[in-house]
């Protein structure tokens, strides 16, 4: 469903210039739920960035679902951001003010969705991430697990098939990022119309859960096993 080739980009110009992807190859099938590690400032967030819409790279192409693009601007993939892309982070970014059902409808209203129909939607993607008895909570009266699983309703309401998680399990406890971990697989892993996740995490047991890992070094992903993702992390600590 996701091809990336060649994917180059770099900031800056001169002596200034840092190149951060040079040559990104990538796959992903329906219903994958794949797993990217790699040291701080390798260039995971700037991936998912291209690959969502929100930064063109400088070489290279990307195909989402018959879409190709890649070095298109923003301005030039909206509908890729509007019906192809779900983004979840890691501080949840929501509304203080609004319930989990206003969350998650507000958002497929924004996407132009007439309001009765985002309702109707945004109830199922919430009682999907197990939250039918909460839809009427507002951020502050439910856990950091429960606002991520807003965020993850408010992320598939729409149906898109891609989901982009950058660092969803960051701020939260151990056992809380395995029950996120629990729903991302079984988004994935359903017969009824399974999704596509591409995860990053610092968490290599996290990781290992995955269906694939893979792992973003000196500017191209490699197939990683759980033994080099905790190498990697030994690496960090030094
Ligand atoms: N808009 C930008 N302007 C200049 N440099 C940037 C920009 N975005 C990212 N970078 C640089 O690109 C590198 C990769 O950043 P990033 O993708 O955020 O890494 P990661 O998510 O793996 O920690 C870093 O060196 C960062 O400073
Ligand atoms: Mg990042």
């Amino acid at each position: 469903m996701l091809e990336i080739n060649g994917l180059h980009r770099g900031f800056g110009t001169g002596a200034n210039r840092v190149e951060v992807l040079k040559g990104i190859d990538l796959e992903m099938k329906k219903g994958e739920l794949v797993a990217l590690m790699g040291p701080s400032g390798c260039g995971k967030s700037t991936l998912l960035n291209i690959i969502g819409g929100l930064l063109a790279a400088e070489k290279g192409n990307i195909r989402l679902e018959e879409r190709d693009y890649g070095l298109k601007g923003p301005s030039a993939v909206v509908d890729v951001r509007r019906h192809k892309v779900g983004w979840i982070f890691q501080d949840f970014h929501l509304l203080e003010h609004l319930s989990a059902l206003d969350n998650v409808t507000m958002a497929l209203e924004i996407s132009g969705m007439p309001s009765s129909e985002a309702e109707k939607k945004a109830k199922k993607a919430l009682v999907r991430v197990g939250l039918g008895d909460r839809m009427t909570h507002i951020p502050e009266q439910l856990s950091g697990g429960q606002q991520q699983r807003v965020a993850i309703a408010r992320a598939i309401a729409g149906e898109r098939p891609l989901l982009l998680a950058d660092e969803p399990t960051g701020n939260l406890d151990i056992s809380t990022g395995k029950d996120v971990l629990q729903i991302f697989k079984d988004l994935c892993h359903t017969e009824d119309d399974p999704i596509s996740i591409l995860m990053v995490t610092h968490d290599p047991e996290l990781a290992s859960k995955a269906d694939r890992m893979l792992l973003l070094k000196d500017g191209k992903t490699a197939a990683s096993d759980i033994r080099s993702a905790w190498g990697l992390e030994e690496g960090e600590e030094e």
